[in-house]
């Protein structure tokens, strides 16, 4: 009687664990799974506005390309967000639109980290960080993939003295509390952020 009871209880002792580890490895996946189509999202962004900021450097010039950075980003970031139904943005370690730009207190943490990481000789190009976050509002998958600055960036972002007039008076005009220069190209400039509610999903 104690054998079988105390073998019963070793089956389902065995049972639970096996499951609590199925689990474990379900959320492992389903996280697995996020991250990979969150990046694939914030690759295809940023590649997309690249390539229109490249077209509208050399075909309309810097006041085309001007929109490319403040009309079509965020165009792009509300399609993805829309087709998704995660919210993508883009944040700034420093901000020129602060109504769009400005990372929250997560965001920020995440930049340093990537800031953190570069200083340590880790490259911008792929780096990123996923995570499930649990807010007031519910839990979220969350995702940052780090924007280094490139050379051709440094038109509208670096040092004010490189900046050209024309550029200057545009920025100066719709921008009046621009911190967004003085970089140098190498830098973190920002991060594609995403966040997604847990559980809302359509698969
Ligand atoms: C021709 C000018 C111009 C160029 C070149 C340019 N930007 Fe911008 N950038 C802007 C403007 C204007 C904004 C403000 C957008 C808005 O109003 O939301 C901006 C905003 C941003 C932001 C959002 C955060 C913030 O500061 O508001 C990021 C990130 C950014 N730019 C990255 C880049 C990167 C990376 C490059 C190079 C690949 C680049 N930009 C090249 C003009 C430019």
């Amino acid at each position: 009687m104690m054998a079988t009871n105390s073998s019963t209880a070793r089956k389902a002792l065995i049972g639970a664990f096996i499951s609590l580890l199925l689990g474990i490895n379900m959320v492992q996946a389903d996280t697995i799974g996020r991250e990979q189509a969150a990046a694939n999202v914030t690759v295809a962004f940023l590649q997309e506005l690249g390539e229109a900021m490249t077209r509208e450097m050399t075909k309309g010039g810097p006041v085309e390309a001007i929109k490319v950075c403040a009309e079509l980003a965020p165009e792009i970031a509300n399609r993805l967000s829309r087709e998704n139904g995660w919210r993508v943005t883009r944040v700034g370690t420093r901000v020129r639109n602060p109504l769009l730009g400005m990372p929250d207190a997560w965001e920020q943490n995440v930049l340093e980290e990537f800031a953190a990481r570069a200083s340590k000789g880790e490259s911008l190009a792929g780096m990123s960080h996923g995570e499930v976050v649990t807010e007031p509002g519910g839990q979220y998958f969350r995702f940052m993939k780090a924007i280094p600055v490139q050379p051709k960036c440094l038109l509208c972002h670096g040092p004010a003295e490189t900046i050209p007039e024309s550029i200057k008076t545009i920025l100066n005009q719709q921008y009046p509390f621009d911190a967004a220069i003085g970089y140098q190209a190498g830098d973190l400039r920002g991060a594609v952020s995403i966040k997604q509610p847990l559980g809302k999903q359509k698969h």
